[in-house]
């Protein structure tokens, strides 16, 4: 399985180039590590949410592209932090929440409103609609679309996926746990956002389901 092709088109920049070759070489490297396979997955439900949400397909297949470079931060944390069975210590996790900031300042090397899209991206992926989330605790609106579609794909994956330090949760578990994190006014993610992926959850699932299948493939063939 080769790099998400798709991007060929946007991602002309060299830093761009560069950081999307370099999550397909770490699965590689560590194919225990998913952050292509992560990647590739949160890319594709992000376009497929933002199409549920009734984005023309260019915006949807646009911030799809940008999710893929969400995590890139975490390219400059060891992989022995990132797959570190078991508990986090403080340092630890400061590490891994750090991943945000250092994705953001790489992908700022690259000028362009596709490139400030994924910097949004890499950046607010992790702040939650109520204002508790990090690193900037921007609340609601405050934080761009693009983020906001991105937290509630990049959460589902997660859930699903294995980790070192965790099972992989049914697609009803996932679902439970989203809704817990919508529990208040607000809740943690953009209501229209969840309602999007709420309405449109069995073809998430199928997608999901069979991303996991091409990329069971590339594991196979890093081997
Ligand atoms: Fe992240
Ligand atoms: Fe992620």
């Amino acid at each position: 399985m080769e790099p998400h092709k798709s991007l060929d088109d946007r991602s002309g920049g060299d830093a761009l180039a560069e950081l999307r070759h370099a999550l397909y070489r770490a699965d590689c490297a560590h194919p225990g590590l998913d952050l292509y396979g992560h990647s590739t997955r949160v890319a594709m439900l992000t376009t497929g949410l933002g199409l549920a949400m009734g984005l023309p397909a260019q915006e949807a297949s646009l911030i799809g592209d940008a999710a893929y470079f969400h995590d890139v931060g975490k390219l400059f944390i060891p992989v022995s932090t990132l797959c570190k069975p078991g508990s986090l210590t403080l340092d630890e996790r400061s590490l891994i929440e750090a991943h945000c900031y250092l994705g953001g300042q790489a992908l700022a090397k690259e000028a362009g409103p596709f490139a400030q899209m994924a910097r949004n991206v890499a950046l607010l992926h992790h702040e939650r609609y109520d204002g508790r989330g990090y690193p900037a605790r921007l609340s609601g609106k405050n934080i761009p679309l693009e983020a906001r579609i991105v937290a509630v794909a990049d959460v589902y994956d997660a859930l699903r996926s294995v980790r070192s330090y965790k099972a992989q949760r049914s697609h009803e578990d996932t679902i439970s746990q989203l809704m817990k994190e919508c529990r208040g006014d607000p809740g943690g993610f953009d209501p229209l956002v969840m309602e999007a992926f709420l309405d449109t959850q069995a073809d998430i699932c199928a997608v999901w389901d069979s991303s996991m299948l091409s990329n069971l493939a590339m594991m196979m063939k890093a081997r």
